[in-house]
């Protein structure tokens, strides 16, 4: 293996991957710039990054095996009973994804600080943290919660838990861990620079959360703390369960090395992933990766071929992580045409280039067991993307309140509501409507406007 740190080798395997122009003006860095510099060129795999795809054809395209409703309430009691069990025995841990730059809502702090809840003005990350927190004290074990950050998010995300105390979880229960970042491309392939002696990088996409487990030591703790089952969840979905027994039931009934839930497209062109089967192993399509006539095809059923969606949650198998993690397996780039800001001919400049990104979902064809399991989008989903309208906090919190209000009317409370009234129930009083109807102890018979409940 060449020695990286010798700069003859350095230039020699930059010239054949096309990136020499990444030495231009080396000399003039600083000796300690330097050699941060160009030890990242070294440890870049180049190769990787010309690498293009196969994109799947919609003719091998088949359904999904899918637990749907009916199964659901059919198997409810087995499933629930099996998952509680692994709750109990402490082999279930909650991960989350937080290392997106949010660019979309226009802000440079990391999604989770922003405000989601109507009342108390608590943080997406306060919200996602009470939930584990419930669902710790509820199991009466201190479920790990594990934070992937990016080195854009990193530090921001650990002060601003800090500054809140982990949201009353346990310091070791809280473990943050960075995903990684590739350089962004110009239209030739070339690599971009953010200024002198720097890369223009972007997180490397979902998908780096897990090389970051196995090589942050997070994945091996797990395993050795006697963690099976992984619940996957996205920062910026405000209504996503963590404490989901039927779902983590479904994942050992099942032996499945991936469960993922799904949900009916609301059209067929909604903007998500869909979970159907290829060959033999279950995918993600990505929309992005699809034409809109793929999207609409129906099956000799009538069924829209790309019928499930997915709403980014998933139940992996820890055995199933460290099998990959043996065997050194590596999540693929995907490519997406991105307007860049980057630094040439000695300014900041826009310009169209290639953001790469590793998808979590592409693990699913390497499962010899997958499974779907349908959810009822009003429960389970209410995700933050954009900063006003569709999928927007304010549409969020819409969605957050119609479930309290279903919550409230099911445990018998008269509701004669404005449209601008906004109902918030704290994670820390009841993170699911079992828990509440549980808990509820019928303190107002009757609502007409904003109603807070705190623990
Ligand atoms: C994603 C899914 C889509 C799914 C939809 C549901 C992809 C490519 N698509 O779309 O299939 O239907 O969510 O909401 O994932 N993140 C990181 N690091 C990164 C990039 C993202 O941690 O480098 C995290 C973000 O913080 C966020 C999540 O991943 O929590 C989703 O990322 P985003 O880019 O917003 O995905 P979508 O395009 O919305």
């Amino acid at each position: 293996m060449r020695n990286m740190t010798d700069a003859f080798a350095l230039a020699e395997h930059l010239a054949k991957h096309h990136q020499s122009h990444l030495l231009v003006g080396v000399a003039a860095l600083a000796e300690a710039e330097r050699t941060v510099y160009l030890a990242r060129l070294a440890e870049i795999d180049w190769l990787e990054l010309h690498h293009r795809l196969t994109l799947h054809t919609a003719g091998d395209v088949g359904p999904a095996r899918v637990l749907d409703q009916g199964e659901r309430q059919r198997r409810k009691v087995e499933l629930e009973a099996l998952g509680e069990s692994a709750y109990a025995a402490g082999q279930v841990a909650v991960l989350m994804v937080a290392g997106g730059q949010g660019t979309r809502l226009g802000s440079t702090a990391p999604k989770g600080c922003l405000p989601a809840a109507p009342h108390s003005g608590k943080s997406i990350y306060q919200l996602q943290a009470e939930k584990v927190l419930s669902l710790s004290r509820r199991v009466k074990k201190a479920v790990p919660f594990l934070v992937m950050t990016s080195p854009m998010t990193d530090g921001e995300t650990r002060e601003f838990f800090a500054a809140h105390s982990n949201f009353g979880l346990a310091k070791e229960q809280v473990r943050f861990f960075s995903q990684g970042t590739v350089p962004s491309l110009d239209q030739q392939d070339r690599a971009l620079m953010s200024g002198p002696g720097k890369l223009l990088e972007n997180p490397d996409g979902h998908g780096g959360c897990f090389t970051a487990l196995v090589k942050s030591g997070n994945l091996a703790r797990l395993r050795s703390e006697g963690v099976k089952q992984i619940v996957y969840i996205q920062v910026d979905n405000i209504l996503v369960p963590v404490d989901d027994a039927l779902m983590v039931g479904a994942a050992l009934a099942e032996k499945s090395d991936v469960l993922t839930k799904v949900l009916e497209k609301a059209n067929p062109d909604e903007k998500v992933g869909h979970l159907v089967k290829i060959g033999t192993r279950d995918a993600i399509i990505e929309y992005t990766e699809l034409t809109p006539e793929q999207t609409r095809s129906r099956n000799a059923q009538g069924d829209l071929v790309y019928r499930w969606g997915s709403p980014a949650m998933h139940c992996w198998s820890v055995d199933f992580l460290a099998g990959l993690a043996d065997r050194g397996y590596k999540l693929p780039l995907h490519r997406s045409g991105k307007p860049l800001k980057a630094w040439l001919d000695g300014k900041i400049q826009e310009v169209k280039g290639w953001k790469n990104e590793r998808f979590i979902f592409d693990l699913i064809p390497e499962a010899k067991t997958s499974i779907g399991l349908a959810i009822d989008r009003d429960d389970e989903f209410a995700p933050i993307k954009n900063a006003t309208g569709v999928d927007s906090p304010a549409s969020a919190v819409e969605l957050a309140h119609r479930q309290f209000a279903g919550w409230l009317a099911a445990a018998g409370v008269k509701l004669s509501l404005p449209p601008a009234a906004r109902i918030e129930i704290s994670p820390r009083f009841a993170a699911t409507k079992s828990q509440f109807l549980a808990r509820w102890d019928g303190r107002v018979k009757e609502l007409t406007g904003d109603y807070y409940l705190e623990e």
